[in-house]
């Protein structure tokens, strides 16, 4: 335990890292995913399940919180973590991304984002020097900078102006955020899909200085190749003895192909969500437990998986409690995926410290083009 907030690089492999990041609420393990906790709670799943799956940071949204329930009543009930039974570490996102996305009504200035619930239509503002507040309320340990991701496509001009914009939201985050020992706060650096403008956002944020830092921007529908060709430069960009997050990617193969360009973090509600709507992520790709093939299957979704949804239960069971519309359907599928992804977490830390990793992204590939048994 420490009591301050550090990240030890282990080994390199090629561009890729395996290290600790330390926090006075525990260890992650780099490269690291983080499942998606939006509403204080990673659906369907109790937290200490999402520990069991491997877990040591959950990802929770300061959007969703300041409208329900409030990040008020969070913190008089004790904090996100107490409130919501996970005392590990918790990164908060700062609300901007979100806001484009799913509030109504946005009026965006210099000031920050001025919307409209989704939920309900209240009138609701946020700004960065608000979003640190919030986050702080949370009592979040790793804390994101309010930033604005514009709507692709876009033109250059659009993208640049927008960087700049986050790039002061950036400074405005850092002055707010102040100095809390034990707290971390990312920078995110912006600028689309232009060299020159994510390097123009990489120096101001090393400037200002951060904990970490986060490439945003990515995962907005430019596809896997364009978002690889971005990676292939943008990590470098960053400083070295800092974490680098890569926000909302991905599938299996994206997060293998982010870490094998040097990102250290990563979170995205795909397994969690999958999970709930019947897709399955095994060693051998994506299966969709609702197909009928799977009707009379006795055997379990993958006979090498260890987790409860796999030890237990048939692919015939599975199939069933979709068809049926049975809860226990979201709980064990959401188990086996949060489970899959996180062993290939510990696959790719272990390739990555025995210098191993082309050999272990070969079998990756290898084992997902021979298909589902
Ligand atoms: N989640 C996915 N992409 C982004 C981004 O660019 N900014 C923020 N704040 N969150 C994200
Ligand atoms: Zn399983």
């Amino acid at each position: 335990m420490t009591d301050r907030f550090s990240f030890t690089l282990h080994a390199t492999d090629g561009k890729a890292r395996t290290g600790t990041i330390h926090t006075p609420r525990g260890e992650i393990r780099t490269p690291a995913f983080m499942p998606v906790g939006t509403a204080a709670t990673v659906k369907a799943m109790l937290p200490e399940s999402v520990r069991a799956t491997g877990a040591d940071i959950l990802l929770g949204n300061t959007y969703h919180l300041m409208l329900r329930p409030t990040a008020e009543r969070i913190a008089r009930l004790g904090g996100l973590h107490r409130f919501m039974n996970w005392d590990r570490p918790i990164l908060t996102d700062s609300g901007g991304f979100q806001v484009m996305s799913l509030a109504a009504l946005r009026k965006l200035t210099e000031e920050g984002v001025r919307f409209s619930s989704h939920i309900d239509g209240s009138k609701h503002m946020l700004s960065p020097e608000r979003s640190m507040e919030i986050q702080k309320l949370l009592g979040s340990d790793i804390v994101m900078c309010f930033d604005e991701c514009p709507a692709l496509p876009a033109t250059e001009e659009v993208v640049a102006q927008s960087m700049r914009l986050s790039m002061r939201w950036a400074q405005r985050s850092r002055d707010a955020f102040g100095d809390r020992p034990g707290h971390a706060l990312f920078g995110i650096q912006q600028g689309g899909v232009t060299e020159d403008l994510r390097g123009e956002s990489a120096e101001a944020l090393k400037a200002i200085g951060f904990d970490g830092y986060a490439v945003g921007g990515l995962a907005v529908g430019e596809g896997q190749e364009t978002m690889f060709s971005v990676l292939d430069y943008a990590p470098g960009m960053l400083p070295a003895d800092k974490p680098r997050y890569l926000m909302g990617v991905g599938k299996p193969d994206d997060i293998v192909g982010a870490v094998q360009r040097g990102i250290d973090m990563m979170d995205c509600v795909l397994p969690s969500r999958s999970g709930r709507t019947g897709q399955a992520w095994t060693r051998r790709g994506q299966v969709n437990i609702k197909n009928a093939r799977h009707m009379d299957d006795p055997r379990p979704l993958d006979e090498a998986c260890t987790c409860p949804a796999c030890r237990s239960y048939s692919r015939a069971y599975l199939h069933h409690v979709f068809r049926a519309g049975e809860i226990i359907a979201s709980m064990l599928l959401t188990w086996h995926n949060l489970h899959y992804y996180h062993e290939l977490m510990e696959g790719l830390r272990g390739a990555i410290r025995a210098g191993t990793l082309d050999a272990f992204v070969a079998d990756f590939h290898a084992q997902r083009a021979a298909g589902d048994i």
